[in-house]
């Protein structure tokens, strides 16, 4: 590697993840590298070497070199589930909810994701580009370096097709490394829900519409559906997904979220790269994601947002060797939640997970439930340099002094995308 080195030196403590550039499962989980002593150099986009500092400054004599002044280095975090592209927020709901008015009611009565498509609907792209930019701007400052970002509140072909060219235009404008998924099976629309034969027909046109032309325009890499009961059931998310992948669409599933809808298992069977909330999957489904290769990405905000005083079962899905990640589900409805810090709070708290769990969780693995294991999430030669510093001393901090802004600077590809 030739160009001008920046070297992260003088940390209190590192946090590495490295290790095999794959998601690390069950009692792999345990290990986040941690060390003490050393810092990182950064040539160009990538990372060119982890070792003690001397040795750095030995190897690259003329480096810049950023200070973490004590702080805390580490990855960037990955986010791999958000719903950033929306038009308004959704105040009302979070109180009605708190009268005892369930999720899927509000939607039910035309609230919930229905309110979040009229509201999309009414907002230019630029307008919606405007409010993305300033609300990852926020997630970005809490050291995501890397996230995804779906569509799903467009709810017509034209519409959808409009929310992932925003999305593109995300992903060029900005600093972070931006991945696009085609939620088009968020919902069933109000106005095909209205008419006979509605379903089938919104079903068909993501079959033969939207999901290739999604890859025709190379808008998104994955498709995801809401598979939960009284949305889409496993026999519909199964035929969408099909069609998805014959289109050249990889596979997400929000999957067992409310009620055990089958989509753990689902999700297995196709082999989605990730299943994500699962706060009702089985047993079977516990064991179906154990013995494959999809991640089970875990969405601890929307589940306390909700109000539902439960989660999923994070340390069975660990115990049986499953691969877990972390991600805010970022959105209007379930999870406003712009803190990834936050989250390692409550993958301790309330997933009963150890801090370096949570770390691996945040990092390496949610990269792998991108598809991105290989990229980046560790902190190690080769892998992006997506890094950030913290201002704390010790990796069980963070999860610790919980709802603080603790990240100082984030890099993402070489390059600071924080401040
Ligand atoms: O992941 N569950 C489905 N989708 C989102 C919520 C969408 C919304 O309510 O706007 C979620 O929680
Ligand atoms: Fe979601």
């Amino acid at each position: 590697m030739t160009g001008q080195a920046t070297l992260f030196v003088n940390a209190a403590q590192t946090v590495t993840c490295a290790g095999p550039a794959a998601a690390r499962r069950g009692s792999g989980m345990a290990d986040a590298g941690v060390r003490t002593g050393v810092g990182v150099a950064v040539i160009g986009e990538q990372i060119a070497m982890v070792a003690p500092d001397d040795r750095l400054r030995q190897r690259f004599p003329h480096a810049d070199e950023v200070d973490c002044d004590r702080g805390l280095l580490a990855p960037g975090f990955v986010d791999s589930h958000t719903h950033a592209v929306f038009g308004a927020a959704r105040y009302a709901e979070h109180e009605l909810r708190a009268t005892g008015v369930p999720y899927l009611e509000i939607a039910a009565r035309g609230g919930g994701i229905h309110a979040s498509v009229r509201s999309l609907r009414e907002t230019s792209d630029d307008a919606l580009l405007a409010l993305a930019t300033e609300r990852i701007a926020r997630l970005v400052a809490g050291g995501v370096t890397t996230l995804e970002v779906k569509s799903g509140y467009g709810l017509s072909v034209a519409e959808e097709l409009r929310t992932l060219r925003v999305i593109r235009r995300l992903r060029d404008a900005l600093a972070v490394r931006v991945e696009a998924t085609c939620l088009g099976a968020h919902e069933v629309p109000r106005e095909h829900r209205e008419v006979a034969g509605g379903r089938e027909a919104w079903l068909a046109a993501l079959e033969e519409e939207l999901h290739p032309a999604v890859a025709r325009e190379g808008l998104a890499r994955f498709a995801d559906v809401f598979c939960e009961p009284g949305v889409f059931t496993a026999a519909e998310s199964r035929r969408v997904l099909q069609g998805a992948r014959a289109a050249g669409l990889e596979l997400k599933l929000h999957a067992d979220e409310l009620h055990d809808g089958g989509g753990a298992e689902l999700a297995a069977s196709l082999g989605a790269v990730s299943a994500d909330h699962l706060a009702a999957v089985s047993d079977a489904g516990i064991a179906a994601l154990a013995s494959s290769e999809t991640v089970a990405t875990l969405l601890p905000a929307t589940m306390l947002f909700l109000g539902t005083g439960r989660q999923a079962p994070a340390r069975r899905l660990i115990e049986a060797g499953a691969a877990v990640a972390l991600a805010t589900d970022f959105n209007p409805g379930t999870s406003p939640l712009t803190s990834f810090p936050l989250l390692l709070t409550l993958a301790v708290s309330e997933l009963r997970l150890s801090a370096a769990e949570a770390w691996v969780a945040a990092t390496v693995n949610g990269a792998a439930a991108l598809g991105l294991a290989g990229v980046t999430g560790q902190l190690a030669p080769g892998f992006s340099a997506d890094l950030a510093v913290h201002a704390v001393d010790d990796h069980r901090a963070l999860p610790y002094w919980f709802g603080e802004r603790l990240c100082r600077v984030a890099w993402s590809r070489g390059r600071a995308c924080h401040p």
